[in-house]
């Protein structure tokens, strides 16, 4: 479970969206997997995007339009599970969350809270080799902010790398170890 902290316009985003194969690299080389992401092509990086990572975003990011189960199911949509198999994965999570009574609501009818734990499914439904996270607890009040970060130290307990960027140094503390960059470079590496 790693943090990545700086300033504002250091590059953490950017280094997230590099992470994630959404922003290529201008400079340097980028191996995942000892798999060179240069050489990748459009459908490949596509690939990778929706096998290996999962996304998390400081306002949540779910479709107002889409229910609390029908935004979970979205990255579904492409995999080959039978309807009754996606089913069977989003109904354990809801249960696990604790928000199966939300699941027929928009997401503006549930709290920022809920939201968050929406999302959170929304990213392991895939079960994606690690999770992004952009200031996963900005938009939060202290205590919901708590509760998102024991879900995704849970989940790193139970073997999912995390990686989160923030400028919260409580939300730090949760992590193993800490980035920080300044400028587009790491100016400290500390394990906790
Ligand atoms: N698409 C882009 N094209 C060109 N420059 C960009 C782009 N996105 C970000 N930048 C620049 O890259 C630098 C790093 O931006 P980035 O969004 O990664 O910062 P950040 O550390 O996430 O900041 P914040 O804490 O405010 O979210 C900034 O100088 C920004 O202006
Ligand atoms: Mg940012």
């Amino acid at each position: 479970m790693v943090a990545i902290m700086g300033t504002s316009g250091s590059g953490k985003s950017t280094l997230l969206n590099i992470l994630g194969f959404i922003d290529k690299i201008s400079n340097g080389e980028y191996y995942f997997d000892g798999e060179n992401v240069e050489t990748l092509t459009s459908v490949e990086l596509a690939e990778f995007r929706n096998k290996k990572v999962g996304f998390v975003f400081q306002y949540f990011a779910l479709l107002n339009d889409y229910t609390v189960y029908e935004n979970i199911q979205l990255p579904l949509l492409k995999t080959k599970l039978s309807k009754k198999e996606k089913k069977k994965i989003i109904e354990e999570y809801l249960i696990e969350f604790g928000i199966t009574s939300q699941k027929n609501k928009r997401p503006q009818e549930i709290s920022g809270g809920q939201q968050q734990r929406v999302a959170i499914i929304r990213a392991l439904v895939t079960n994606p080799s690690y999770i992004l996270a952009d200031e996963p607890t900005g938009a939060l009040d202290k205590k919901n902010g708590e509760a998102i970060m024991n879900i995704l130290k849970d989940l790193n307990k139970n073997g999912k790398t995390i990686i989160i960027v923030t400028h919260d140094n409580n939300v730090a503390n949760f992590c193993d170890r800490i980035i920080t960059i300044d400028d587009g470079k790491i100016i400290n590496s500390l394990c906790v």
